[in-house]
């Protein structure tokens, strides 16, 4: 095989309560990527369409993942890399993961699959540095392994796969206004109150276990956070509103989605998932903000090959 076109989804990452360590992934949005071997070796970004990204290797978090992969390689060939960006930048669904994701996985096919999915997140959160400023695999680790993921360390990597519950849905709002991630964790303190941090680390192991047993209380009671949501939302118009409307038409929990300004609820079955859509869609209607909204299953796959 010499060529192979994936399509690599959004994810949510953070997931309330687990800054930099939860993420999700969704089935309905996603980037189109093809990747190809050229007699040329090195990387190299032969088009972007959809959003106006550097198409510099160095620069571009797509190609910053393939360098890191072609590194532990030795082949007497290059690859080119095509990307059909259908996620905005800066949205807070996962878009500079979905090309560090999707380029890496796309290689590992065209290579014989030489690594495993834990590797292959590596190579990608090389990648995902050159967007956000620091390494973080909350989003693609999600994008690689589907479902929910928790990521127990970055140094060294390692990646937990945790079950989704049967009825399970997200939705999706996503105000059209840009919010860098590196700006969205300049704003958040260095430090954290010790009784915050016990209320945060509650509602993790809370939120984990309740995917593990399918208790939607639990994981309704554990989708909160105190250390992040305080100061993010702020950056958010509306947030405050639009959360209030989505737990009135019954979301188990509503946060930000990454460092927004998407927000996500979870809810339990597609029907609610749909109310909340439209809770969300009144809210927004009344600011004269244009948003996207999507209902999504949680994809348990993560990138597809097409
Ligand atoms: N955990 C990251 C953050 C996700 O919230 O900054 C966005 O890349």
């Amino acid at each position: 095989m010499d060529e192979i076109k994936i399509f690599s989804p959004a994810t949510v990452a953070n997931v309330a309560c687990g800054f930099d360590v939860l993420g999700f992934c969704l089935d309905t949005v996603g980037d189109e990527m093809v990747v190809r071997k050229t007699a040329t070796k090195g990387i190299s970004i032969t088009k972007i369409e959809g959003y106006d990204l550097p198409m510099e290797t160095k620069r571009n978090v797509a190609g910053v993942a393939a360098l890191a992969l072609l590194e532990k390689v030795e082949v007497d060939f290059g690859f080119e890399i095509e990307i059909y960006k259908n996620i905005k930048p800066g949205s807070g669904v996962g878009s500079s993961s979905a090309s560090a994701s999707g380029v890496v996985f796309a290689m590992n096919e065209l290579l014989g699959r030489p690594f495993n999915k834990t590797q292959l997140s590596f190579f990608a959160m090389k990648g995902e540095a050159v967007a956000s400023g620091s390494e973080h695999a909350d989003n693609i680790a999600p994008g690689i392994f589907g479902g929910f993921t928790l990521v127990k360390s970055t140094n060294p990597l390692e990646i937990l796969e945790l079950p989704t519950p049967h009825d399970m849905y997200a939705t999706i709002v996503h105000p059209q206004i840009e919010i860098k991630t590196s700006e969205a964790r300049a704003i958040l303190p260095k430090e954290i109150v010790l009784q915050n941090a016990i209320t945060q680390w509650a509602n993790v192991g809370s939120l984990v276990h309740g995917l593990h047993i399918s208790d939607y209380d639990l994981i309704s009671s554990a989708l909160k956070d105190v250390v992040v949501e305080p100061f993010r939302k702020q950056l958010i118009p509306y947030f405050d509103n639009a959360k209030k409307a989505a737990l009135e038409a019954g979301a188990l929990g509503v946060g930000i989605s990454g460092s927004g300004p998407s927000i996500f609820s979870l809810n339990k079955g597609e029907e609610t998932a749909h109310k909340v859509a439209e809770a969300f869609k009144n809210v927004y209607d009344q600011t004269g903000i244009e948003f996207n909204l999507y209902v999504s299953r949680i994809n348990p796959n993560g990138i597809k090959i097409l």
